[in-house]
């Protein structure tokens, strides 16, 4: 039994189960007045009490019959506290961690559960930039997450490989492509290719007419023009590949949205049936309520758009995955797109139009000299890995130039610092990138986490390992705070998943690399007398162990050397 499920069989509440009492128990910010406390509140309705009084009744009969790993519980303003006995915590902690190692933090809260995430969704033949890092980074790590408590997890990149840019991408290609280029410099060639269409296009208007009859041809499933369309969709998912392999990152279906042309004409139909499509100057739209412009789904020239595609594909998700969730990390200048498309599935009487869910995030600018965004400049994410990976490496060279497989390590510091900057704040938040601001040693950043992993995993090595056997728990006395936050590890991922922000690892991992730093400079480990060493050890291996598995959820490496 873990500790939650301990806790909650102690309090017996009338109609509420053990397993809703044990999700529901939690540790508190400040560890004063408890070590985890359960908020009485959502009780108040059922039992016509107040909070205040629910948790005194319940603390009065819990504390008459005190099981001796609890030290108290007490009520303190509608919320029921729980104290462990500090000993008694540190020892089932450590154990537990030891015992589960890589697995600690893992349940199967989500067993029988699939939740598809729609994440990452590059553009064929357009850069993979720096705007995609958020989504892509976000995405992955939510679906490790929920992937570790039990969920079903697809991954689905719903590409954008459709549009009148492809039949313009071929006139370019005929007119001034050349072979040579497109293979040395892929999705930069192309989008160089798409560049000088436009500005021609400027002085010459026939060639959007050109444009829009290979896009017709595309659609009419023309040899040739497949073919090109075809070989761009190749060249830009190879460069899209060798960037998710760098960020560790998978998916189960490359669906995009040319994948759903024959099957939108069905929900366009069902639209039809029920009155939901309006024309309106030639083209179909729905009418999705007084608080948002209709939504646009067959333009007057007979084109579908790309909110079209997203009711097919939420359709097709459904019944193919028969989702409990199903996500869309996308940036906030979507919002109104999925309040549209979700509405109108909602219009259509489907009732699993609420378990779609735009997981929303801000803008990612670059501060860092030339490479700035904002002068209009395309910045490639692989650029700036890149640039990441070979600044970790002077940084390497300066701090530790005996380093053995520099190169390696570079890689997962440089690569580890970008996706964690990208995960630290809230989703939510615009970010300004900075290189030196990720790369810091010291901050809220990925080397210093990895830092001290690294720290760790060099003080095991050099005590040549630790007896558990012969550990004396009662030395962690004052390591309290560090226990108190490798054992919420569990309630951290349980609320990272809820609230869909990865950010709660991040943190949570920053916080606890700071007090084990802490804990360092005031307590002596490797001269420390033997069984106090051992249980110091053992809490060090334990810090080791969250480190790593928060890493790794969010996809980064954790080496043992840096
Ligand atoms: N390709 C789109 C973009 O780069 C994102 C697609 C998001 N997913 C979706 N189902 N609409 O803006």
């Amino acid at each position: 039994m873990d500790r939650n499920e301990r806790i909650a069989s102690l309090i017996k509440i009338e109609g509420v189960s053990e397993e809703e009492i044990a999700s529901l128990l939690s540790a508190p910010k400040d560890l004063a007045f408890a070590d985890v406390a359960l908020p009485c509140f959502r009780f108040a309705k059922a039992l016509r009490k107040s909070p205040v009084q629910i948790a005194e009744e319940l603390a009065a009969k819990i504390s008459q019959d005190l099981p001796p790993y609890l030290l108290s519980c007490a009520a303190l303003n509608g919320y029921l506290n729980f104290k462990f006995s500090r000993e008694n915590m540190a020892k089932d902690t450590l154990l537990k961690v030891l015992r589960e190692k890589e697995n600690y933090g893992k349940s199967d809260l989500g067993k029988g559960k699939t939740i598809c995430i729609d994440f990452s969704s590059v553009n064929i033949a357009k850069p993979f930039h720096i705007g995609h890092l958020s989504s892509t980074v976000i995405g992955g790590a939510l679906s490790r997450i929920f992937s570790a408590l039990g969920y079903t997890v697809v991954r689905i990149n719903h590409l954008g490989d459709w549009g009148t840019q492809f039949g313009k991408m071929i006139v370019a290609y005929k007119k001034w492509g050349e072979d040579a280029d497109i293979e040395k410099g892929g999705v930069k060639a192309l989008h160089k290719l798409y560049v000088r269409f436009h500005q021609e296009a400027e002085q010459d208007e026939s060639l959007n007419d050109l444009g829009r009859h290979y896009f017709k041809l595309i659609e009419d499933g023309d040899k040739e023009a497949l073919a090109l369309f075809e070989r761009f969709k190749a060249v830009s998912l190879a460069e899209a590949k060798r960037v998710y392999d760098r960020l560790g990152i998978d998916f189960d279906s490359y669906a995009g949205e040319s994948f759903y042309n024959d099957k939108m004409q069905p929900v366009l139909d069902k639209l039809e049936e029920k009155g939901l499509l309006v024309e309106s100057d030639g083209a179909k739209i729905v009418d999705v309520g007084d608080d948002m412009p209709p939504c646009l789904l067959v333009r007057s020239d007979g084109a579908t758009l790309y909110a079209t595609r997203d009711l097919a594909a939420a359709y097709y998700r459904k019944k193919t995955y028969d989702f409990y969730k199903c996500l869309y990390v996308v940036a906030y200048q979507q919002n109104l797109h999925f309040k549209q498309v979700f509405k109108v599935l909602e219009l259509l009487g489907e009732p699993w139009a609420k378990d779609l869910e735009h997981v929303n995030f801000g803008m990612v600018s670059l501060v860092d000299g030339t490479m700035s965004s904002r002068q209009g400049k395309v910045v490639y994410l692989e650029d700036v890995l890149n640039s990441a990976v070979e600044k970790a490496k002077s940084i390497i060279e300066e701090k530790n130039p005996n380093l053995e497989k520099k190169d390696e390590i570079a890689e997962e510091v440089g690569v580890g610092a970008v996706i964690f900057g990208a995960l630290i704040n809230n989703r939510i938040k615009d970010i300004t990138f900075s290189y030196d601001k990720v790369l810091n040693f010291d901050g809220e950043t990925c080397p210093y986490v990895q830092y001290t992993h690294a720290r760790c995993a060099s003080l095991i090595e050099k005590a040549g390992g630790f007896d558990i056997e012969k550990a004396d728990f009662s030395a962690l006395e004052n390591a309290h705070e560090i226990i108190s936050a490798i054992s919420s590890f569990e309630d951290m991922l349980r609320s990272a998943a809820e609230k869909r922000e990865p950010s709660v690892i991040t943190r949570h991992a920053v916080d606890l690399a700071e007090l084990f730093n802490k804990y360092y400079i005031d307590n002596r480990i490797l001269n420390a007398e033997e069984s106090v060493k051992n249980a110091r050890l053992a809490l060090t291996f334990a810090v080791k162990q969250v480190l790593a598995n928060s890493l790794t959820l969010l996809g980064i490496a954790a080496p043992n050397k840096m």
